[in-house]
């Protein structure tokens, strides 16, 4: 075996975020207790963004309590931690939980329900982690944050010293990391940039995001390179560096052999392959669903590395993923057509 490689899962957050209809959040909440009991290293559960800008995701505060209260429970409260909760806590596995980020006044929302109820004082709050993002391309930061590459960056000073007074560690994306879908092919020298940018702010850890699922291993590996290059090579040490691919042209596969050729030992999925950020696309070109977890988990067995992940019990909650998206686009195409026919019998939420 090669070594161990980390799986983050963020179909709950990437997944969801752009979906038209409403996944409730006990559904939520069991697709992040099933991918936790699937034994990967990280959930990324939600984000702390504006509800006008992302819908799918309004409920984060009311999820994370309910996170919160699931892994406060213990067997001896009345009825004891229900499925999946109850095979998470009886295996060896120690999934993490984070979310997204944009803002102080996000960051403000997760610190006032990141907390463990049993114990106001307590560390082992339910999330560990936070996501700051930004882009290596300025037309798509301005779609997907309202503002300039620069502006996202003093933004994140706030957000990431208030992490660090929590004890939470930081994850700076960069989106459009290989391509943007408005300015095309971005030079792997502009990744760079942002990538000693976030560094230089704190931030503990950098996720590369193949935003369109553009990249080919050619221009994988240049970026990557360009990265490490400037970053230095402890970069790759310790799960510093991660990718995350959408798999549009079904070459996400491809692009993770060259990064785990280059040393990259931490990658993102997504389970089912849902997924998309709302501000990649276009009515008539919708925004690319992420490599699906079990492919990435697939693909990393097969190259001869380990990983936590059990590749059933992964299926399972990819099933129910499938499940839950499926239910809440039959919902919302029932409310489109009683918007469109008043008349007729429909959905009334
Ligand atoms: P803005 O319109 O400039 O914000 O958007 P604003 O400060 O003017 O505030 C507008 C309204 O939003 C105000 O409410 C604020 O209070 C509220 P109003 O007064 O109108 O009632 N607001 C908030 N509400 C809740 N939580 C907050 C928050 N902030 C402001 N944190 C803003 C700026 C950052 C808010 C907006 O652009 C935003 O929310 N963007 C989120 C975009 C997003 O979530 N994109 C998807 C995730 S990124 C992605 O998918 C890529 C990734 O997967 C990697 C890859 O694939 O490349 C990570
Ligand atoms: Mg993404």
């Amino acid at each position: 075996m090669n070594g161990h490689v980390r799986i983050t899962d963020v179909s709950p957050r990437d997944g969801l975020q752009n979906e038209p209809g409403v996944v409730s959040t006990a559904d939520k909440l069991r697709l992040v207790g099933l991918l936790a009991a699937a034994g990967v290293d990280e959930v990324e559960v939600t984000s702390f963004v504006s509800p006008k800008w992302v819908p799918a995701l309004a409920d984060a505060t009311p999820l994370v309590t309910a996170l919160a209260e699931m892994l406060g429970r213990s067997d001896e409260d009345v009825g004891g931690r229900p499925e999946p909760w109850r095979s998470y806590f009886d295996s060896d596995a120690a999934c993490k939980f984070s979310a997204l980020v944009p803002n102080q006044r996000g960051m403000e929302s997760l610190i006032a329900c990141n907390v463990d109820p049993r114990d106001e004082d307590a560390v082992a709050t339910p999330l560990s982690k936070i996501a700051v993002f930004t882009a290596a391309s300025e037309t798509f930061c301005q779609k997907n944050l309202a503002c300039a590459i620069h502006e996202s960056l003093t933004r994140f000073k706030p957000v990431i010293a208030l992490a660090g007074q929590h004890q939470l560690f930081t994850r700076g994306y960069i989106s459009c990391a290989i391509a943007c879908p408005f300015e095309g092919p971005i030079n792997p020298n502009a990744v760079a940039d942002v990538a000693e940018q976030l560094a230089e702010l704190g931030c503990a850890e950098i996720d590369l995001g193949d935003t369109i699922g553009a990249g080919t291993p050619e221009t994988t590996r240049a970026m990557i390179e360009a990265v490490v290059a400037r970053l230095g090579p402890k970069w790759l040490r310790d799960y510093r560096l991660t990718l995350h691919l959408h798999d549009t042209f079904g070459r996400a596969a491809d692009c993770v052999r060259t990064a785990l050729y280059l040393g990259i030992r931490s990658f993102d999925g997504s389970a089912a392959g849902l997924g998309g950020c709302p501000f990649a696309g276009t009515p008539e070109k919708p925004a690319p669903g992420n490599i699906s977890t079990e492919l990435l988990v697939q693909t990393i067995h097969d190259e001869g590395y380990e990983t936590s992940v059990n590749t059933s019990a992964l299926k399972q909650a990819a099933a129910f993923a499938r499940e839950i998206v499926t239910k809440s686009r039959a919902h919302a195409a029932a409310l489109r057509a009683a918007q469109s026919n008043p008349a007729a019998e429909g959905p009334t939420a």
